[in-house]
């Protein structure tokens, strides 16, 4: 018995060719309709899902950032935390976080309910911030100032893991986030103030 042999010359077995099924014209008629969904929430969850937030992006030279974090740092220092400044800007204040091998820094201390411009950017590679345990995620690009609208809703002490391989050290870099309520009497402070 020989194989039947089949060359791309001749044409193809197979029905293919012959007018699609009622069924099947209806499947894809609902597929594109699907699509074309999926299509539309792209653009209406930037808008009215909060996922993507529209950010403020700006090239920014590495060592200027990080420049202008020392001067963030030093302008509203409260405090420590093993030997990374903890930093309370004020309500409405613009935020500077640098991340670099392998930490982020400052610590920052927000208020609940108060709204904050983070600004990320990176001194050396890229990093991610992610913010545990809530589910935040965004890439720390050097030489790009991303700034972001931010108003913590819960009070706590949260962790910023880097989530992007950066290095030998990528599995020690996380730093730390204190949101604190000025109406709650015994608010916790991560430092000495
Ligand atoms: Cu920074 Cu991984």
């Amino acid at each position: 018995m020989t194989p039947e042999t089949h060359t791309g010359l001749e044409s193809p077995r197979g029905v293919w060719w012959k007018p699609a099924h009622k069924a099947e014209k209806v499947w894809v008629a609902i597929a594109f309709g699907w699509c074309m969904v999926l299509f539309a929430m792209m653009p209406l969850w930037h808008l009215k899902g909060g996922q993507n937030p529209s950010g403020i992006r700006r090239k920014v030279d590495p060592q200027a950032f990080y420049q202008r974090t020392q001067e963030f740092i030093t302008q509203y220092k409260i405090g420590e935390d093993r030997g990374l400044p903890i930093v309370a800007p004020p309500a409405g204040s613009d935020v500077y976080l640098t991340g670099l091998a392998f930490q982020w820094t400052p610590i920052l201390q927000l208020e609940k309910d108060r709204d904050y411009v983070l600004h990320l950017s990176s001194l050396d590679v890229n990093h991610g911030f992610s913010l545990y345990p809530m589910n935040v995620n965004f890439q720390v690009v050097p030489g790009y100032d991303y700034g972001l609208r931010v108003k913590p809703t819960e009070a706590g002490d949260f962790r910023i893991i880097c989530n992007e391989f950066c290095g030998i050290g990528h599995h020690v870099m996380v730093g730390r986030v204190i949101v604190v309520d000025p109406t709650a009497a015994s608010a916790e402070t991560g430092g000495s103030r």
